[in-house]
């Protein structure tokens, strides 16, 4: 616990102007860029990372340039904000530069030339093929934001390369739907696309709400976001925001812990907040402080190919990667000094694959209230020390907006813990169903250092909070059968013989509980009508939870039901058995993302609202970058 948690900023603002409509916008123009940044304690060398920060131009202008994670994009209610969104991954002179990690070019993926290794489902198990060494495709999704034009949603073919001096000659230097998607924007937004960029738009008109912003390119998001471009995207503001929360004594107002770092607010060391968002996420470094990822799929323990006992054939790609050390706020185990008073923190699980249950345990006097979720504030306060054990359960790309009390609290350090799996989750209890993360390394996130009050502290009890009412989404229009399966890859040996890889998971569609395994590639089958409200059901067959995410939509989730088994596995057809659990709750109100326990059918209800090609996929990056993704479409087809 070397160094204070870093707080991250406002991202500066290039402009506010009009758009079309006449409205006011709040205008960013945001690069990827390539830097070292002190990820370990002082005393060790750098890492070189990427991140997300104000391009050239504006970058004097900013408290901090780029970050990993990034600076926070703070975004008013029903006010538009338009980003120009820029791959600078390019050095100083111009030419591209390469990925910071091992890129598996038999995946189907952003791949420039056009297919390296051909891809797909027919990979080539016999030989390992060349690492991509080539200019580095990004494009930015805004995870959780509503009513976004698909032009603007960062759709995994719609990536593009830096505009840099050394394109090969045959390389794609757009994704396949880039520019269908730039001429949407021309017309929808009258802006321009070009070389190295693309400018997306978003109206903001959700309720208020922590979303959060990162890559999404096809196949290569587990390695992108690795190498550090997220950030938090804040909504504030609105009819269901923060200032129609009440105090339950006095019936007006309540006060909530804060402020937050505002709009030009210098990274000064002297200024305090109490509204803080913490992104946890897990890395590993090598001796030399760059960080790792594997290149092999023997590093994945107990999945080595008949095929290649050694471990060392294609694909890289493994299907989970777990770091050995946590990072909050983009350095290893930081530390935060709290005050005797209450704070709010927007916890983020940012992993790879790795569930997070944050333990509370060993901060005594310590009282935790969770007040909000992906899609705004909840029903009600949830008390999760006394009712839930002191702990916050995170599937990958949750969010949790929190008060954590610190008043009753005795002056000291106190280590907040980690007591999820350094493994696959698939729920249950630490120490009972699974062991906990290593109490040494990943079962450690930060460290609180409670110091005595400076001020009496004016924000309401959590237990007095009265949090806005959450309408209910109208009644479904139909339900959509849908699976997470399990099965050998197919792929081919030096003589083109058909033979199986190593399992993978992917989704499917499953009409009658029969289950249809799907590609990326293969047609859409989820094509909700605008405006129709719809219940969707994850039939999860595998052994693992996934957390499942739908893009353009806010969902209540309905309930969870157990499925028939047969000898222990998901009997075909898939039959649900009656024992239904409600949500969980710190499930109410909307959510993006949901745990899809294994064995259990997760529904969720959304209302598809704006049409456009959009994705839903599972958030472990590992599965989404290997088909456990599907891309869905509201409306009519596209052309
Ligand atoms: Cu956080 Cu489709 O992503
Ligand atoms: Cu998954």
């Amino acid at each position: 616990f070397a160094v204070p948690l870093l707080i991250p900023p406002v991202m500066p603002r290039a402009g506010v102007s009009p758009v079309k409509g006449g409205r006011a916008a709040d205008l960013y123009e945001i690069s990827v860029r390539q830097f070292d940044q002190q990820v370990l304690p002082p005393g060790l060398p750098m890492t070189t990372v990427w991140g997300y920060g104000p391009i050239a131009a504006q970058r004097r202008r900013a408290p901090m340039i780029h970050h990993a994670p990034s600076l926070t994009i703070e975004a008013d209610w029903d006010r538009p904000v338009r980003v120009k969104w820029v791959n600078e991954l390019v050095d100083d002179a111009g030419d591209h530069l390469p990925h910071l990690l091992p890129v598996d070019p038999t995946l189907h993926w952003a791949n420039p030339p056009g297919g390296v290794a051909g891809r797909d489902s027919e990979p080539d198990f016999a030989s390992t093929p060349p690492l991509y060494d080539g200019p580095v495709p990004l494009v930015t999704h805004v995870h959780g934001a509503v009513g976004v034009g698909d032009e603007s949603d960062g759709y995994a073919e719609a990536w593009f390369l830096p505009a840099a001096r050394d394109i090969p000659d045959g390389y794609a230097t757009e994704g396949t739907w880039y520019d269908f998607f730039a001429a949407k924007a021309a017309s929808a937004h009258g802006v321009e696309w070009g070389p190295g960029f693309a400018v997306f738009q978003y109206p903001n008109t959700q309720r208020e709400s922590t979303l959060w912003y990162h890559d999404h390119t096809l196949g290569m998001t587990r390695l992108n976001v690795y190498a550090g471009p997220a950030g938090f995207f804040l909504v504030r503001g609105g009819p269901q925001g923060e200032k129609s929360v009440l105090d339950s004594r006095t019936g007006s107002t309540a006060v909530l812990p804060g402020p937050a770092p505002r709009q030009g607010d210098p990274l000064a060391p002297g200024k305090t907040y109490h509204e803080i968002p913490i992104a946890v996420q897990d890395r590993s470094f090598n001796d030399d402080g760059s960080l790792f990822y594997p290149d092999s799929r023997a590093f994945f323990d107990g999945i080595v190919s008949p095929l290649d006992p050694a471990g060392e054939f294609a694909p890289y790609w493994n299907p989970e990667f777990f770091g050995n050390m946590l990072i909050a706020n983009g350095a290893t185990w930081p530390f935060q000094v709290v005050e005797q008073r209450r704070y709010r923190f927007r916890f983020l699980n940012g992993c790879q694959a790795r569930f997070l249950i944050l333990d509370f345990n060993a901060i005594p006097g310590v009282e935790v209230w969770q007040i909000g979720n992906e899609g705004g504030f909840l029903a009600e306060p949830v008390d999760l020390t006394t009712n839930h054990g002191n702990r916050l359960l995170l599937g990958l790309a949750e969010r949790a907006d929190v008060v954590v009390d610190f008043t009753n609290v005795p002056g000291g350090e106190y280590v907040l813990a980690n007591v999820g799996p350094d493994v696959p989750f698939g729920g249950g209890e630490p120490g009972f169903d699974f062991e906990p993360a290593d109490p040494e390394s990943t079962g450690q996130v930060l460290q609180f250092r409670v110091v005595a009050a400076t001020a009496p502290d004016p924000t309401t009890p959590p237990q007095f909070l009265v949090l806005p009412p959450i309408t209910p989404l109208p009644a479904e229009s139909g339900t959509r059968p849908l699976v997470l399966l399990e099965r050998a890859a197919i792929g081919f040996d030096a003589d083109g013989g058909e033979v199986e890889g190593p399992v993978e998971a992917l989704l499917g569609t499953a009409a009658g509980g029969v289950p249809v395994p799907l590609s990326w590639d293969d047609a859409v089958s989820e094509n909700p009508a605008v405006g129709a409200t719809e219940v969707w059901e994850f039939m999860n067959t595998t052994g693992d939870a996934h957390p499942m995410h739908v893009h353009e939509v806010a969902f209540q989730v309905v309930n969870r039901e157990g499925l028939e088994l047969d000898d222990d596995e998901v009997a075909v057809p898939i039959t649900p058995n009656g024992s239904v659990r409600p949500p969980e709750e710190w499930e109410s109100g909307f959510k993006d993302t949901v745990i899809a326990y294994p064995g259990e059918v997760t529904r969720v209800r959304a209302t598809f609202a704006q049409p456009g090609q959009f994705v839903w996929h599972c958030h472990i990056v590992e599965h989404e970058d290997n088909e456990m993704m599907r891309p869905y479409r509201i409306g009519p087809e596209q052309p």
